[in-house]
């Protein structure tokens, strides 16, 4: 018996994390978000003041932290040396040096491996929805559905701000930016860069409601079983 992977990948802001959790929670599946493990290796890094800049201070001390997450797609939960750093990862600081971070080999092998360890826990039962952004193409290649969610700059920038609260046009503006810095960041690193994998169904979320993408990763998944 083997259960069920499917592998999201996608640029920043896509709507991939909404859409990922509600689609797990449909079909029964676990949810793992990997953008949560490099945000919570990022957060270590400078709660232990290292420069997030200096690639080689990072790698030192990527294997240093116990990152633990856990695949409830209701209730996602990610620790850090037994710290609950959900909201912390959250925050601009993490956000905005989690790229550089994640441009590290060292991290990237650190959280791959547990990645495929999660993961090969999860398909001992109905299966795992995994998101972030070489999902498709290095942790689980093999996957039988992979996804890439894409969507207008702008529209992904109204979004997050809504999310957050902002309503001025300088805080879209600032929030668009650096969702395009992380984009750019993601797509030209040498590691696993974010990529649309072999064999993945590209859907651009723009016109779409988020019940609407949901229904469409459902049916791919039912189209499988
Ligand atoms: O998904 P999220 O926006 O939280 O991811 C934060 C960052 O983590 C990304 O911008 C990227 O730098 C990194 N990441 C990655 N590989 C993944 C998931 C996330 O490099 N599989």
């Amino acid at each position: 018996h083997s259960g069920l992977v499917i592998a999201v990948d996608g640029t920043s802001g896509s709507g991939k994390s909404s859409t990922c959790r509600g689609a797990a929670s449909r079909l029964g599946l676990a949810y793992l978000d990997t953008g949560a493990m490099f945000r919570a290796m990022t957060w270590f890094m400078l709660e232990h003041g290292v420069d997030v800049h200096d690639a080689d201070a990072v790698a030192a001390r990527a294997t240093e932290p116990a990152i633990v997450s856990g695949t409830d797609p209701l209730a996602p939960t990610i620790h850090v040396d037994g710290v609950d750093v959900g909201e912390a990862i959250r925050t601009q600081r993490v956000t905005d040096a989690v790229s550089p971070v994640s441009t590290v080999p060292a991290v990237r092998s650190r959280l791959l491996e547990l990645q495929r360890a999660i993961i090969a826990e999860a398909v001992q039962g109905p299966g795992i929805v995994v998101e972030g952004r070489d999902i498709g193409s290095v942790v689980a290649p093999e996957a039988p559905v992979k996804l890439y969610l894409t969507a207008d700059p702008a529209a992904r920038a109204a979004r997050r701000a809504a999310e957050q609260g902002e309503q001025d046009a300088a805080a879209v503006a600032a929030t668009q930016a650096s969702l395009l810095d992380r984009d750019r960041i993601d797509s030209g690193r040498a590691t696993a860069p974010l990529t649309m994998a072999e064999g993945a169904v590209h859907i651009d979320t723009t016109p779409y409601t988020l019940e609407q993408v949901i229904d469409r990763v459902v049916a791919l998944a039912e189209a499988v079983e």
